[in-house]
């Protein structure tokens, strides 16, 4: 699956700097250098994803997430809804290699000023890698922190428990502005369009697009996001968001806005979506009887949705497991790269 060679960003771009610096005949003399390089040093090769990636290179790996996530959400529940979010940002455009957590000229944070990730759950991720790092030494990428992250944020606030494979590798660079934006957008009322969007991160039945927008089990939105006036609830979340307060944030469960639970899914067959998007799932013959069945039947949606997370987890990387273990989360170890598109 994943046997391709890492490419060694150091050696490239310290050749870029000799050429850069000395012409022709230096740039002779760095190849022979860069040569030399890689016969005392082969490069290194992307093992395959497995369980148990880190457990002889750093055994306190999975102990030292759990505790600091429990730690962050009793402080601040909200954090993990935070973390399910940015994960499925992270995911979806190129798959699961951090490059959500660059920041700066050219990242992904920039794509629209209404993204609005949560700073604090990006930061407690990079805490975590921190704590991992000085424990273990710079072995254990953001990605897979980030993931495990996600996974036991989902436990924390009472949801189910699923495997993650790790051995993914940071990206040297975001995701093109292009990948980006075939993330869903909450204003769309097709299914069928949904379900394209979800086809290009390998998430392609109808029990993925259903099981993953359960997400919003937990979580809030910002008002700009809510659907139009055609019904009782709507028009609550009309007055809601311009009468009493604009600046408010709607609970995206209104049953249980801080459990993961199958309260969103009781919500949306009692017409209390919040977004176009979710109210879809239920107008849709082809979904309907899913999110039914989510709503009678919680052991049912928790299944489902460790699955779907599980293909999550691992969403196609167009160019391979490529890349390197960031000692920051938020920048890349090299010169600073920018998408290019
Ligand atoms: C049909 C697909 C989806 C659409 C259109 C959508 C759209 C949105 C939007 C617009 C927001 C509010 C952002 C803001 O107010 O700034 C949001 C929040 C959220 N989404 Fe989704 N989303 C989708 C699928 C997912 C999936 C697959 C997950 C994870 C499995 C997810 C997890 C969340 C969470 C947890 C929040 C709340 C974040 C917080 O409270 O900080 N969403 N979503
Ligand atoms: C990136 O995010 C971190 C954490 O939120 C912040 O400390 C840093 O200033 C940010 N850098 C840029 C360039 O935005
Ligand atoms: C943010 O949302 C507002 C209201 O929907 C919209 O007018 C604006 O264009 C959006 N900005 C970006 C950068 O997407
Ligand atoms: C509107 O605001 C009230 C008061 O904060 C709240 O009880 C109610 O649940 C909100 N309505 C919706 C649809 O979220």
């Amino acid at each position: 699956m994943h046997h391709i060679n890492v490419r060694n960003a150091h050696n490239k771009s310290r050749l870029k700097n000799i050429m850069g610096s000395r012409g022709a005949r230096g740039a002779a003399v760095a190849v022979a250098v860069l040569q030399l390089a890689v016969l005392l040093s082969p490069p290194a090769s992307a093992a395959p994803l497995s369980l148990d990636f880190h457990a002889a290179s750093c055994p306190q790996l999975e102990s030292i997430v759990l505790s600091s996530v429990q730690a962050a959400l009793q402080k601040e529940i909200a954090l993990a809804a935070g973390l399910l979010r940015i994960f499925f940002h992270d995911c979806f455009p190129q798959g699961c290699d951090a490059s959500v957590y660059l920041n700066g000229t050219g990242s992904e944070q920039l794509e629209g000023a209404n993204l609005s990730l949560q700073p604090r759950a990006l930061k407690l991720v990079d805490d975590i890698r921190a704590k991992v790092h000085a424990a273990c030494g710079p072995t254990v990428s953001c990605a897979d922190i980030s993931a495990l992250a996600t996974r036991d944020a989902v436990v924390v606030s009472g949801g189910p428990s699923y495997s993650v494979l790790l051995g993914q590798l940071d990206s040297l660079a975001p995701a093109s502005s292009d990948l980006v934006g075939k993330l869903p957008n909450p204003s769309e009322t097709s299914v069928r369009v949904l379900l394209s969007n979800f086809r290009t991160a390998g998430l392609g039945e109808p029990a993925d697009l259903v099981a993953l927008s359960g997400g919003h089990t937990v979580g809030r939105a910002q008002c700009i996001f809510r659907r139009p006036v055609d019904d009782a609830f709507s028009g609550k979340l009309e007055n809601n968001c311009t009468v009493v307060n604009p600046k408010r944030l709607q609970e995206l469960d209104v049953i249980t806005p801080d459990a993961f639970d199958n309260g969103y899914y009781i919500a949306l067959t009692t017409r209390q979506g919040v977004f176009s998007s979710d109210m879809a799932l239920i107008r849709d013959p082809s979904t309907a009887p899913i999110v039914r069945q989510f709503a009678q039947d919680k052991a049912s949606f928790f299944a489902q949705f460790a699955k779907s997370m599980i293909k999550l987890s691992n969403a196609p990387r167009p160019g391979g497991n490529v890349g390197e273990i960031r000692r920051r989360c938020f920048s890349t170890n090299g010169p600073r790269l920018v998408a290019d598109a």
